[in-house]
């Protein structure tokens, strides 16, 4: 940090921020195993947001990864990377006033624990939870098939670890509930976080 001076403290702040958008920001991190139904509640939620008149950002993984983070693989130091890259940019958004929905795997405590720190306050754990042999059946992408042949080295759940959470701020089953049904859960206990009160 030698040489740089940051300005954090001199530029608009959140609650501005947020009393111009007329909603508290939030970062909904949903973690989960490929094929657990991460991108499909991020979807859902962020349209259900959308018309309840929130404006959003949703960052998926697989999205990122064509982007800001195409440089990286799946060793446990990219991934390590990926997430500090995921948090950081929340972070971003979350300071002006975004609700910030993020869908990575984020297989690790660790991984976790240093999204939250980044974040802070805002940050919103979703354990998007799917036991693995559902999602091995559902194989909406092929990609635990390819990982059984050996096609793809270090996948999550197969031979690379995932860490379910234990200690997430919402959880959902969908192997055991319908897409409708998880997402009422979340838009429950979400709604009432980044609604805009004079407090
Ligand atoms: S994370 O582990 O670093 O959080 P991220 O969510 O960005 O993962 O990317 C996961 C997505 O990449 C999966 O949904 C899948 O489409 C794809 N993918 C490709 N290779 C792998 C792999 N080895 N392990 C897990 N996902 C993979």
């Amino acid at each position: 940090m030698e040489n740089i001076h940051p300005i954090f403290d001199r530029i608009l702040q959140t609650d501005q921020k947020e009393s111009l958008v007329k909603q508290r920001s939030l970062v909904i991190w949903m973690v989960g195993l490929s094929g657990s139904g991460k991108s499909t509640l991020a979807r859902a939620l962020e349209n259900a947001l959308y018309e309840r008149g929130f404006y959003t950002m949703l960052l998926d993984g697989d999205n990122l990864r064509t982007g800001v983070n195409n440089n990286l693989g799946f060793s446990e130091e990219d991934r390590k990377e990926n997430i500090r890259r995921a948090a950081e940019v929340s972070k971003l958004f979350s300071t002006n006033g975004t609700v910030t929905i993020c869908s990575l795997i984020s297989p690790t405590k660790a991984i976790r624990n240093m999204a939250k720190g980044i974040i802070g306050d805002r940050y919103c754990e979703v354990f998007i939870n799917c036991p693995i042999e559902v999602c091995e059946t559902r194989d909406v992408k092929g990609l635990y098939a390819k990982a059984r042949k050996g096609e793809i080295k270090d996948f999550t759940g197969i031979n690379s670890p995932f860490e379910a959470p234990q200690e997430a701020d919402i959880e959902v089953r969908t192997d055991l509930n319908t897409e409708e049904a998880c997402l009422e859960q979340l838009l429950d206990k979400i709604v009432p976080r980044i609604k805009f009160d004079l407090k």
